[in-house]
């Protein structure tokens, strides 16, 4: 995997010490008030497992399984449910956990959704964020770790065609890896 590989954008150490500032920021501003922690599968696996024992205080962790970029490099604007909740929404503060905004689209869908089911308050909690990629302009997460640059990055949970999700740190995929 290592040899598909630019270079490392962000290290195990630094997304340790950025997941832990989020969590100590989302702490600080739920405190007894029991939030229910919503992945976004795939991406957001490995962020969801740290952020949510970063936080360290009681919380709920539920996911959903929304696509729109299948194996693409460029996304198809389409928003598709694979997997729904378990848990009702309706009265509860919920923390939208992502991996990555991009153009905005899968939140935009998931904000829209998750209002329609009366949650109390939604926020978004999103490791990176690519404000160049941004359609759906008044898309913002409220907690944020990197604002990352236009390149196409993978690993810790991010893919390109389903791998490199396993690497434990943030890499930029060489182009010649996506435009083959
Ligand atoms: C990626 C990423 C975000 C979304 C961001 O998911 O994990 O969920 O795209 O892009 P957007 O802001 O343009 O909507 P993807 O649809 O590739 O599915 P995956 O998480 O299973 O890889
Ligand atoms: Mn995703
Ligand atoms: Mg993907």
């Amino acid at each position: 995997m290592q040899e598909d590989i630019l270079r490392v954008l962000y290290s195990e150490d630094e997304i340790k010490s950025t997941v832990s500032r989020l969590g100590s920021e989302i702490r600080a501003h739920y405190q007894g008030k029991n939030p229910l922690l919503i992945g976004v599968l795939k991406g957001a696996i490995v962020f969801m497992t740290d952020l949510m024992r970063a936080i360290d205080d009681f919380v709920e962790v539920d996911f959903m399984d929304v696509s729109s970029y299948g194996s693409a490099a460029v996304s198809s604007g389409e928003v598709k449910i694979l997997k729904d909740l378990d848990t009702s929404v309706a009265g509860r503060d919920i923390i939208i956990v992502e991996d990555i905004v991009d153009s905005g689209r899968t939140l935009d869908y998931l904000i829209k959704l998750f209002q329609t089911r009366a949650a109390k308050s939604i926020a978004i909690c999103a490791l990176m964020d690519k404000p160049e990629g941004r359609v759906v302009k008044d898309i913002k997460a409220d907690y944020v770790g990197f604002s990352v640059p236009d390149a196409f990055v993978v690993g810790y949970g991010l893919d390109f065609a389903e791998k490199y999700r396993n690497l434990p740190y943030i890499g930029i995929l060489k182009p010649e890896v996506y435009k083959q």
